[in-house]
């Protein structure tokens, strides 16, 4: 597959055009960001662990039913996939309180929930990705209720997947954002990534952060905790 122009560079990633117009390769960088882009930084070899990582959870999420936008791993940092228009929504779902849940509603990080939650984000830089509910993103055209229908279902069963295979590992899935996009045909498949970028990963023994907060929150370690992460999901596939 031949790599033609870049379309976007995003701040984890770079995306190009092929010679299939319905096709589009991903490159992954090892910058890293946090904050809205206030923090940056470099995260060693981080490209090359997100795309492996990403397009191994993907074929098995595919195997479990839910539609994604991977079609094949090209090499170590490039991956090919569908074309897709992305729905201009964050969706978070929470198992275990951290981060902006626990600091908005004033909850120790840790606390585990009696089901998960789920909250979208409207995916805008400019104005920080604001907290938004389904009524919002229906007044602001970002997707229809049978689109939201359809983000919720396959979210919440992403959640119970990733879940049980990270509990085999060892790991804990505390929480993680997903992005969807509408191929041609309107139909709606889990885009971006699942990575240590976008998960919060604790080692279920030690509870020891093994995602990026390790670089939002400067605790060190932080190429270390990707190759953990890593290391125990090729021992459980
Ligand atoms: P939060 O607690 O900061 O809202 O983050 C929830 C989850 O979403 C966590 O697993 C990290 C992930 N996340 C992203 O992937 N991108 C982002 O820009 C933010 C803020 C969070």
């Amino acid at each position: 597959m031949q790599k033609g122009k870049q379309l976007y560079e995003g701040k984890a990633k770079r995306v190009y055009e092929t010679d299939d117009p319905e096709l589009l390769i991903v490159d992954y960088k090892d910058d890293a960001t946090a904050f809205n882009g206030l923090k940056k930084g470099t995260i060693v070899g981080k490209g090359v662990i997100n795309n492996r990582m990403s397009n191994l959870l993907m074929q098995r999420l595919e195997k479990a039913g839910i539609p994604t936008h991977f079609v094949k791993e090209l090499s170590e940092r490039e991956t090919l996939v569908k074309k897709v228009s992305i729905v201009p929504l964050e969706v978070i779902i929470r198992n275990i309180a951290a981060g902006s849940f626990s600091k908005r509603y004033g909850v120790d990080e840790g606390v585990v929930f009696a089901s998960p939650t789920i909250e979208f984000s409207y995916k805008n830089d400019d104005l920080g990705d604001p907290l938004i509910n389904e009524y919002h993103a229906y007044a602001l055209k970002l997707a229809t209720p049978e689109e939201v229908d359809t983000i919720k279902k396959y979210s919440f069963e992403i959640n119970e997947e990733l879940k049980a295979f990270w509990k085999e590992c060892g790991v804990t899935l505390v929480d993680f954002k997903l992005e969807f996009g509408r191929l041609k045909d309107g139909s709606i498949v889990l885009a971006d990534e699942i990575s240590p970028d976008t998960c919060r990963l604790w080692d279920s023994k030690t509870g020891e952060k093994l995602d990026k907060d390790r670089f939002r929150r400067d605790l060190g370690g932080v190429e270390d905790a990707y190759a953990e992460v890593m290391k125990r999901l090729t021992e459980h596939l």
